[in-house]
């Protein structure tokens, strides 16, 4: 049954990383050299890369995606004792062709085929992007893919969210925005989108303004939330 916050929806825009790309499949495909640390690499590399995009912003000192990406993992690599240039190579190449989860490609042929236009809005770079809907095959799939590097800001800042509304020439009350990360998410409505929080991995809710309108475990639930 439609939900009444999705009932008039034109567009639905996607986070990239952690919504629609799996960042731990990069580790889970290049990183059996790191054994038993994998998933601690892993973990500390994602939470890196976050932290630097919101510092980086507040310090007005920005670098795109591919940099701050790569400095996390510097840092998830030495501070699990990991000096190795070469595996550092083969990580990043591997954010290039990212997995896409499984409930990716049905959900935004739905959307699609329900007349609503799909796009990514992420802090990735335009290359990165490109890259990543290329290789899990969604280019057909994607209407848009907007880059924070067409603001100059990382997420959450409010302009992010407006060049959104300005490309797509859609009110944000007739967006629907999903992502996995709460603080995204959050983010997302307290700017004015309407928000369904994919919730993937059993999280708790961000402590922070922002209603979501719906919370979902898989992505196969969205079409019905917008009466498709
Ligand atoms: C993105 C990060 C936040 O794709 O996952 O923008």
């Amino acid at each position: 049954m439609t939900h009444p916050a999705f009932a008039d929806i034109g567009a639905c825009v996607f986070d990239a990383y952690g919504t629609l790309f799996d960042v731990h499949s990069a580790v889970g495909r290049a990183g059996a050299a790191l054994g038993g640390k994998a998933d601690g690499v892993s973990a500390l590399w994602r939470q890196k890369q976050l932290e630097y995009t919101w510092l980086r912003s507040l310090m007005d000192a920005h670098a795109d995606f591919w940099q701050v990406t790569s400095d996390g993992l510097s840092y998830a690599l030495a501070s699990h004792g990991v000096e190795d240039p070469a595996l550092h190579a083969r990580l990043m190449n591997q954010y290039l062709g990212l997995d896409a989860y499984p409930d990716v490609a049905a959900c935004l042929g739905r959307l699609q085929g329900g007349g609503k236009k799909t796009a990514i809005l992420s802090n990735g770079t335009p290359k990165m992007l490109q890259a990543a809907m290329e290789s899990a095959k969604l280019n057909d799939l994607l209407d848009h893919a907007f880059s924070i590097e067409d603001v100059g800001i990382y997420k959450p800042d409010s302009r992010v969210y407006q060049h959104a509304v300005d490309s797509l020439g859609i009110g944000r009350e007739r967006i629907c925005f999903v992502s996995t990360n709460a603080w995204d998410a959050s983010a997302a409505a307290n700017f004015g989108f309407k928000v369904a929080w994919m919730n993937r991995f059993g999280k708790e809710p961000e402590r922070l303004p922002g209603p979501l309108s719906a919370v979902m475990t898989s992505l196969e639930e969205l079409p019905g939330l917008l009466g498709l």
